[in-house]
């Protein structure tokens, strides 16, 4: 579970001070799913960055199951985020020179996995994504969609706690959208995975449990378990229950 108190993430650029979270309060349970959407410059793949210790809030705390991620090592984070937590990007970033299972293979390398077991661990990822009839393949000789699902499956194979998907479907065309995201919602229900994803498809964040919006760093969440309750939940001031 991640427990996130008071976040804020500054960025210098020249003189001036961007802030880019703003105090952000924020739970996300074990095995839940959140989506995450909002205007351009929101402030959405910085929270993505935080939680996935690629970067260090400048204030406040990023906790992960009692551990904050803001006072580790950068050893510590390093194998952290090795070790537990999947990404997937809007860009797929394949190693053009590698074959699909060639590319999932190589996240495996920090976990000192022995290559046998890499190679069954990737064999089984990208069958998990329906590509096992590719494994051998050029990212160069597969569709965007399927690129995605190599890049899904490299995140996998880890067998990470976290997966983090910053507009995952951000650069395909509507047919193959679905197509990644139903193959991101399966794996998600079928590995128990806590799962934040930034996304636009209005679609998937209606039925989608928990919504949050993040607008010039700040952010509100609408679902059950929201960093506040629904605002319908909350009786007006000075007007009784009964
Ligand atoms: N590395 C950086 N250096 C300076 N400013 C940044 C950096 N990354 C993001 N920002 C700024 O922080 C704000 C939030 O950006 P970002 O998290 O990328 O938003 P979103 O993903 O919602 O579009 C924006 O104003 C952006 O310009
Ligand atoms: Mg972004």
């Amino acid at each position: 579970m991640y427990e996130l108190t008071d976040v804020t993430k500054e960025y210098r650029r020249g003189k001036a001070t961007v802030t880019a979270l703003d105090a952000v309060g924020l739970t996300v349970p074990s095995g839940s799913r959140l989506v995450i959407q909002g205007p351009t410059g929101g402030g959405k793949s910085t929270l993505l960055q935080l939680l996935g210790g690629l970067d260090r809030a400048s204030r406040g705390s990023v906790v992960l199951d009692g551990t904050d991620l803001s006072r580790l090592s950068e050893a510590k984070l390093t194998r952290l985020r090795a070790e537990r937590i999947g990404f997937v990007f809007q860009g797929f970033h394949l190693i053009p020179t590698l074959s699909a299972q060639e590319n999932v293979e190589t996240a495996l390398v920090p976990l000192g996995l022995r290559a046998a077991e890499r190679r069954r661990r990737a064999a089984e990822a990208l069958d998990s994504v329906g590509l096992a009839e590719r494994a051998q393949h050029l990212p160069s000789e597969l569709s965007g969609g399927q690129q995605q699902r190599v890049a899904i499956a490299r995140a996998l194979a880890k067998h990470p706690q976290v997966l983090l998907a910053d507009e995952p479907t951000g650069n395909l065309d509507e047919a193959t959208r679905d197509e990644v995201m139903d193959v991101l919602e399966r794996r998600w229900r079928e590995l128990g995975l806590t799962f934040v994803m930034v996304t636009h498809d209005s679609a998937l964040a209606r039925r989608a449990e928990r919504v949050a919006r993040i607008t010039a760093g700040r952010i509100e969440v609408s679902g059950p378990v929201g960093g506040q309750p629904p605002s319908e939940a909350v009786p007006p001031k000075g007007l009784s229950m009964t």
